[in-house]
Formats: structure tokens, C-alpha cells, sequence
């Protein structure tokens, strides 16, 4: 589903990415880790075609990112640091204007039902400006999904989530995955990485340096095989 050869991202003379190989299938739930600086929002940006890689191919279900951007953000569902909602709107506008702009129809209806499953169906008109992180947090995860993507890229979407809206992420993403959902989550939560994750990856100075399962795998093993890898110096 998706697929990087050599991709690399070069930053003035900072080389961010230095050739990344990956393959993601259809389905899959993925979680990308690794330190700080190592490189992960940038692959994420790169994938979500926000960012020009300097080298390298990535194709999402078989288009390649030079020629079909726009088919493929289509299908991609993008959550990152930063919420991309409008402040002065409340959720029920945020969500009817991206919604109308990946043209869908009865976005009313869907943004609504979509406000209610991430709790703040008492809020929906209320401007995001009003609102806590972790409420800013659900309204865009609710933004990420209203075109019901084939892809989900998520740039640590657990950051500033109660428990309770942790346990209904997770649960957005399951339910997702059972209809053929591609999820690809950034992440430095070991816990709900091994929750839900069955593949998880490392990067470590722009490079992915291991690629293992996680099915059947519990918090301990990914804490002790994450340490092992990125502070036992594997580079
Ligand atoms: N536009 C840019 N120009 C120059 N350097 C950049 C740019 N974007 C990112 N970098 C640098 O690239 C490196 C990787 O950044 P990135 O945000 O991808 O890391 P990350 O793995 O997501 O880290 P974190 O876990 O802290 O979120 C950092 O050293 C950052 O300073
Ligand atoms: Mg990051």
C-alpha cells in the first residue's frame, strides 16, 4: 500500500532523511519510533506529499507521489503536531469545511456523528479557540478521518488524550483497520503502540535501522527491544 525506495530529505546541509526504505501493506498497523530529531514527522510529511523528498520514490497504492499528488491526498487522513482546525470555528465548521473540500456529501450529518464518538458532542458549537488541548486533540482526529481515508497518518495523535479518549482513538483506528485502513502512527506511547500496533519500526538518525512484529507482543518487550536498539547504539 505503501511503499519508500532510498528516500532521502536533505535540509540545507542537514541531511534529515538519509535513505529510507519501507514497505507498508494493505491493512497494516504501524508504529514509527525513535529519539527526538531522528527524522519521523518528516517521513510522515513526506508521505502526506507536504514535503518534497530531495531523493528517493514513495507510491501509495501503486500512484507515485511525483506524478498523482493529488489522487493520492485523496486518499490520505493526516493528523499532525500542529491540529490544522480553524480557532474561530467550532468543530461542526471545521469539519463541514474539510469535508466539503475532499467534496463529500451529507458532511453535516457525518461531522455531527463523528463530534459525538470523539465525546464533545456538547461542544460542537463552541469555537475550538475555547478549547483544552486534549479537546483540540479529538476535534482533530475527527478532521483527520471525515473523508474516511484509505491511509492514516498520525504524528503522535495520543499527545494530551485522557485515558478515555486514548481507549476511543484506539478504538477509531481498529474500527478503521476492519474496513482495510492503512495506519501508519508516529509515536513515543510504547503502551498504545503495542496496543494496537502489529508492526512497529525504528528510525534513528534518518535511517530505519530495525523492523519487527508486534503481534502477540506486549509494552515490556517493545521497551526492551526499543532500548536495546536505540541506546545500544545500533545506527
Ligand atoms: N525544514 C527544516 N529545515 C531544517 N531542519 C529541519 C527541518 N525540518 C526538520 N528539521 C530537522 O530535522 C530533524 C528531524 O526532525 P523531525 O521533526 O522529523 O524529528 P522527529 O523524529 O519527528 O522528532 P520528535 O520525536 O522530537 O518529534 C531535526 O533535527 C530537525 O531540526
Ligand atoms: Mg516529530
Amino acid at each position: 500500500m505503501i511503499v519508500a525506495r532510498k528516500l532521502t530529505k536533505q535540509a540545507d546541509d542537514k541531511f534529515i532523511l538519509r535513505g529510507i526504505d519501507l514497505e507498508i501493506n494493505k491493512g497494516e498497523t504501524v508504529a514509527i519510533l525513535g529519539p527526538n530529531g531522528a527524522g519521523k514527522s518528516t517521513l510522515l510529511k513526506v508521505l502526506a506529499t507536504l514535503i518534497k523528498p530531495t531523493s528517493g520514490l514513495v507510491s501509495i497504492k501503486g500512484l507515485e507521489m511525483k506524478k498523482s499528488q493529488h489522487e493520492i491526498r485523496k486518499l490520505l487522513g493526516y493528523l499532525p503536531h500542529s491540529s490544522f482546525l480553524y480557532d474561530h470555528f467550532t468543530p461542526l465548521e471545521n469539519l463541514v469545511f474539510y469535508g466539503a473540500a475532499y467534496g463529500m456529501d451529507h458532511i453535516e450529518e457525518k461531522a455531527v456523528s463523528l463530534i459525538s464518538s470523539v465525546g464533545l458532542s456538547f461542544f460542537l458549537n463552541e469555537p475550538v479557540k475555547n478549547f483544552s488541548r486534549g479537546m483540540v486533540q479529538r476535534v482533530a482526529i475527527a478532521r483527520a478521518i471525515i473523508h474516511d481515508p484509505e491511509v492514516l497518518l498520525l504524528d503522535e495523535p495520543h499527545t494530551g488524550l485522557d485515558q478515555g479518549a486514548a481507549d476511543t482513538l484506539n478504538s477509531v483506528i481498529l474500527t478503521m483497520k476492519e474496513k482495510g485502513t492503512t495506519t501508519l502512527m508516529v509515536t513515543h506511547d510504547f503502551k498504545q503502540a503495542a496496543e494496537i500496533c502489529e508492526r512497529a519500526v525504528v528510525i534513528k538518525n534518518g535511517k530505519l535501522i530495525a523492523n519487527f512484529c508486534l503481534n502477540g507482543k506486549d509494552v515490556n518487550f517493545l521497551h526492551s527491544k526499543y532500548t536495546e536498539l536505540v541506546e545500544g547504539g545500533a545506527s
